[in-house]
């Protein structure tokens, strides 16, 4: 393990930060997580918990709350990551405690989504963004040496419904299906185990320093309409399209309650503006990761959509 960073994860147990945690120790990095006692002895944690203590993760009790915890879980690490979900603001906490530390090469703030700059999320989305950026500013006026990673969207979230929207069905629609927009705007998801590689592979990377690492692989990006006639091509069907124009989606997410205007408005961001591809990726902001580390080989949206026929 000589010359692998030592790796600190914060928010470790919760959706994405657990293939973080994964792929860091699968790298041979030394990997610590930060859990709360509390969680240590949640029997729904439990599974995630186990399988850390196999991978050989050092668990380390502590709190974003409690910045003696932080300070002694970060003086033992070379790089830190975040994962929060909720506390995306309280990761001030993270920065003085890593200020305070002294020790850190680079830091992974919680972001794992669109870029928090390049986007026109329109409200509540755009405030969500918002705080991300904040937090972005924050790190950089510290002068912390960090990597943003742009993940774009968890391929486990939209592929069971093929929406952004909680529905708990577990599999994609084999009768109807919405379309926002015109559905031409290219989109890009991927799987979490890929964006656990790409994010461990930036850590140590002198070309991802004070840059951002953009997951957005050629074999993941596809139009929302070419997405469903794939789907449609696998089950040998035909679906029902209803197209929502964007003004009413834009009325939709309007007269929503939180958190659907919430889900409604990435949505939009996504799926009409197409926020994930509008753009190209100067070099002096980041790279492509899919660019940068070719030998990984991710998991294509056509073989993680082939699951579920
Ligand atoms: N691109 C996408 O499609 C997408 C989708 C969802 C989320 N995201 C983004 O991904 C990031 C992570 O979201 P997520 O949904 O994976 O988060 P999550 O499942 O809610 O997990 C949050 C983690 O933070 C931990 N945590 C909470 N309070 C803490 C505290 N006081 N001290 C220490 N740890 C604490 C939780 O610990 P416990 O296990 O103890 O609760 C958990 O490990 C966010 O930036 C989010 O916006 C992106």
């Amino acid at each position: 393990m000589a010359g692998k960073s030592k790796v600190l994860i914060i928010g470790g147990t919760g959706y994405i930060g657990k293939f973080i945690v994964e792929a860091s120790a699968k790298e041979g990095h030394p990997t610590f997580a930060l859990v709360r006692e509390s969680t240590l002895s949640d029997p729904v944690k439990g599974n995630i918990i186990d399988n850390f203590k196999n991978l050989g993760v050092h668990l380390l009790i502590g709190d974003l709350y409690d910045h003696e915890s932080l300070v002694k879980a970060i003086k033992q690490v070379d790089v830190v990551i975040s994962t929060v979900g909720q506390q995306i603001e309280d990761q001030v906490k993270i920065i003085a405690a890593i200020k305070e530390a002294g020790n850190v090469k680079r830091f992974l703030p919680s972001e794992f989504g669109l870029d928090s700059d390049l986007n026109n999320a329109v409200e509540p989305g755009k405030s969500v963004y918002a705080v991300k950026a904040q937090i972005r500013r924050a790190i950089e006026a510290e002068g912390i040496p960090y990597t943003y990673v742009a993940s774009n969207g968890f391929a486990g979230y939209f592929l069971p419904s093929l929406s952004l929207l909680p529905s708990g069905v577990t599999s994609p629609p084999r009768d109807k299906v919405v379309i926002l927009g015109d559905g031409n705007a290219k989109v890009v998801f991927n799987r979490e185990t890929d964006i656990g590689t790409y994010t461990i592979k930036t850590i140590d990377d002198p070309r991802t320093l004070n840059k951002t690492l953009f997951i957005r692989p050629p074999n993941n990006t596809y139009s929302y309409k070419e997405l469903v006639a794939l789907w449609e091509t696998m089950i040998g069907k035909t679906l029902e399209k209803t197209y929502i124009p964007e003004e009413q989606l834009l009325k939709h997410i309007q007269e929503s309650p939180m958190p659907i205007n919430i889900f409604l408005a990435l949505s939009h961001c996504i799926f009409v503006n197409g926020d994930s591809t509008n753009f190209d990726i100067e070099p002096s902001v980041g790279f492509e990761a899919s660019e940068l580390y070719p030998e990984v080989k991710n998991t294509t949206l056509e073989e993680a959509l082939r699951r579920f026929v």
